[in-house]
This record gives structure tokens, sequence and C-alpha cells, in this order.
């Protein structure tokens, strides 16, 4: 749900007049499509729970009518069953009944909540009062109110509308209040937790959020068998979303720092165990790779990568100002070179944007800026470049001297 009403940050109001905005807010916003889709999730949730024990009960209930010369029978069929389990519920979303159903959930007229409370006579058991809390994200250094303040007018107008009940740690529906500068978003969350650690079991010093790891992939727009390549990869958190989430394509995590590949081959290794517990006995791998490498001497061949996603040092906690500035330049050429020209893409994040700038404004004969998005990292303000490979062939400096590299 995104919306930009007035701009409670973007002007210096009294802060009692822009609380009155967000008390304001939670009667004008369209609720009543997210909700359906937090319905959705709710209901699919349910029914997984529901499956899992169902299918739990019955694996028990084998191993209690199993006779005793039959045991190793008995175990075989315990695991087949579990296993069964699984790839019913990889197939939920696949499942001619629930599609139907879900159908029947978006066909049904659910104007919102509020409406569908009024009718609770209809229903077969009373529903109980939904409860509710809303979690307020905050960025920028404007803002003459603070994120508490924000959350708390904000949420008693939510509870006023829909008689709601507040309820900050058992609650039903979490409402997100995300400000960005004089920006305001607001969403359902549909998960209770945070994904921006999944996949990843070894940390580093800097390990991306998963999240804005799929966000630059997204970016890019992966198409299958593209190869995509993570140059500085760290642990690793960009190429294994990309094999988590685009698994049609080949993705390669490279970084020269020898603790850091270490990390990302022990998160592949900790990913491709959990596929194979999912997936039952057979597992056919991931399409991903961790290489120790230095970004400025890739041995990878000209022009042969389709898309480069990378979390470049910002010079603050990995690397330094001073140094970016000759690995920026560095980077972009060899990055350059290995991006197939015409097509290839690139989407960089850093929050050394002086310097990329400064970098990027000598490479235009070969990369050309698309968009820029901005990002809160840590309170850093970052931003990802999404970059395009223009259809300029690439020419080494040793070509022109006659020396070639071996790739
Ligand atoms: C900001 S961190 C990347 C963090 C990573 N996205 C993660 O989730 O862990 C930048 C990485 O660039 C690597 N790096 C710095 N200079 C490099 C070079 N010349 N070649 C390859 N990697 C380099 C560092 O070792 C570091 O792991």
């Amino acid at each position: 749900m995104g919306l930009n009403p007035r701009t409670p940050g973007s002007r210096p109001e009294p802060k009692e007049e822009v609380l009155k905005d967000f008390e304001e807010l939670a009667g004008k916003l369209p609720w009543s499509d997210p909700l359906k889709v937090w319905k959705i999730n709710t209901n699919f949730k349910k029914k997984k729970t529901k499956r899992k024990k169902i299918n739990q009960n019955t694996g028990k209930e084998k191993i209690n009518n199993g006779q005793g010369d039959k045991i190793d029978e008995t175990d075989g069929k315990k695991g087949f069953t579990n296993n069964t389990l699984d790839s019913h519920i990889l197939d939920y979303y696949e499942n001619p009944a629930i599609k139907e159903e879900i159908s029947t959930l978006v066909g049904d007229d659910l104007a919102s909540y509020k409406d569908e409370k009024d009718e609770s006579s209809k229903e077969e058991t009373h529903p109980k009062m939904l409860k509710f809390r809303v979690t307020c994200n905050r960025a920028g250094e404007k803002h003459c109110f603070s994120s508490n303040e924000a959350a708390r007018d904000f949420g008693g107008a939510v509870q006023d509308y829909f008689k709601w009940k507040a309820d900050m740690t058992n609650f039903d529906v979490e409402v997100l209040l995300n400000i960005h500068d004089s920006e305001i978003v607001v969403g359902i969350a549909l998960t209770e937790e945070s994904l921006h650690r999944r996949n990843i079991t070894h940390f580093g010093p800097t390990t991306l959020r998963s999240t804005l790891a799929y966000g630059m992939l997204r970016l890019c727009a992966p198409q299958p068998t593209d190869i995509i390549v993570d140059p500085m990869c760290g642990t690793g958190a960009i190429p294994i979303e990309g094999a988590t989430e685009w698994s049609n394509c080949y993705h390669i995590a490279g970084d020269n720092n020898p603790l850091a590949v270490d990390r990302a081959a022990n998160n592949i290794s900790s990913l491709l165990t959990k596929s194979q517990i999912k997936e039952g006995e057979v597992s056919w791998g991931l399409p991903i790779d961790a290489v120790q490498w230095d970004i400025c001497n890739l041995p990878l061949r000209t022009g042969t990568v389709d898309i480069i996603v990378t979390d470049m040092p910002f010079g603050k906690r990995m690397g330094s100002k001073k140094r970016n500035w000759n690995l920026y330049p560095a980077c972009l050429r060899e990055m350059s070179r290995v991006c197939r020209p015409g097509t290839g893409r690139a989407a960089l994040l850093t929050q050394d944007k002086k310097c990329f700038t400064k970098a990027l404004s000598g490479m235009g004969h070969v990369w050309r800026k698309v968009h820029t998005v901005w990002v809160n990292i840590g309170g850093l303000h970052a931003a990802v470049y999404l970059l395009k490979r223009t259809p300029q062939a690439f020419v080494h400096p040793s070509e022109q001297d006659g020396e070639r590299t071996p790739w």
C-alpha cells in the first residue's frame, strides 16, 4: 500500500499538526485489498499447520499399530510419509481445490474488515476480536516527531477505525508504518519474523540483508540461463538469494578475502543441506559457485556475464574511502569487460556516492546509468545504481599494447 499524503516531515509544521495528519491517515487508506491478501496468507498458514499436525499424528498411529516383526517396514513407511508431507506442502499452491478456495476468497466482497465484522452473526463461530499493533520504521533527519509518537497516534486512529484491540505482543495484524524522509508507506506484515536473514547462517562484518539482496537482483530482471556474478560477495548474501529465487540462472560469488569466501561457501553448504531435507533424498544441487579472486582481474572471459550485482566496500567498516578512489574505477572497468555489451546490466550498492559518481563519469562509453534507488543501510544513506552496458566493445589497455590476458 503506497501513498504520498501531506508530508509530515517535509516542512517545519508544529508537531501537533503533523501528528494529526497521522490520525487522519488511518481513515483515508485503501485497506480492503491488503487485508484480503493478509487473510489469504493467514488461512494458508493455518492450513499448513493443520496438515502438518494431521500428518504427524498419522505417522504416530502407524508406529503404534505396527507389529514387532514389522518394525523395519513401519519405519520405512514413516520416513515416506514425512517426505510426502513436505511434497504436499510444496504442491499446496498447485492444488486445484486450494486454487479454487483462493479465488473464492478473492471473489468475496470483503469491502473491508470493518464490514465483515458487522456481519459476524453469519459466522458459524463467534469471531474473536482482532488484535493489532503498529510498528514504525523511520529514516531521515528532519522529523519533528519520534517513531513512538507516530506509531501511537496512527495506531490510535487504526483502533478507532476498525475497533480492533491493541496488543504489542499477542497481535494478529501487524501494521507497518514506514517513514523515509517525507514519504510514508503503510503495509500489513505477512510474516511473523523478518525475512532479512533468511538463508544466511555464517555472518560477516557487513552481511547484506537478504531482502535488499533480493531487491537488487530484481532490479536487473534476471532471465532464465543468465550468468549472474557478485564479484565482491562477502558472505554471499546476494548470490545465495539469487540461487534460491532465480534457480534457472547461474550464480558466481567471488571475493579477494579468503575468510569471506569461506563464509560464502559455508552459507551455500547450509542452504544445500536445507534444500536436501526439504526435497527428500534426491537433491539436484544449487546453481552457484564460490571463488577467490580480485575484482580488478577477474578470471572470466570478456563479454560472458549477463548481470553483475554487488555491494561495494563503503570505505567505513570495509576498506577505506581513500582506497575507493583507485578501487571503484578499476571495478567499473573490469566489470565492463566481463559484462555482455548491449544487454549486460549491473546493480551496484555503495554509500561512497561521491567516489562512485566520479568513477562512473569516466566510463560513459561502457556504462549508462538507468536508475538510482536510495536505500537506508543501518542509518547510512546509500544508493543502488542500476547500470546498463552500452553496445561498445571493451578494449583492454593490454590489447592496445599487444599484450593479452589469458582469458
Ligand atoms: C561491503 S562488503 C560485501 C558484503 C556482502 N554483500 C555480504 O553480504 O557479506 C565488500 C566486500 O568486497 C570485498 N573486496 C574488497 N576489495 C576487493 C577486491 N579487490 N576484489 C574482490 N573483493 C574485494 C571485501 O572483502 C568485502 O567482502
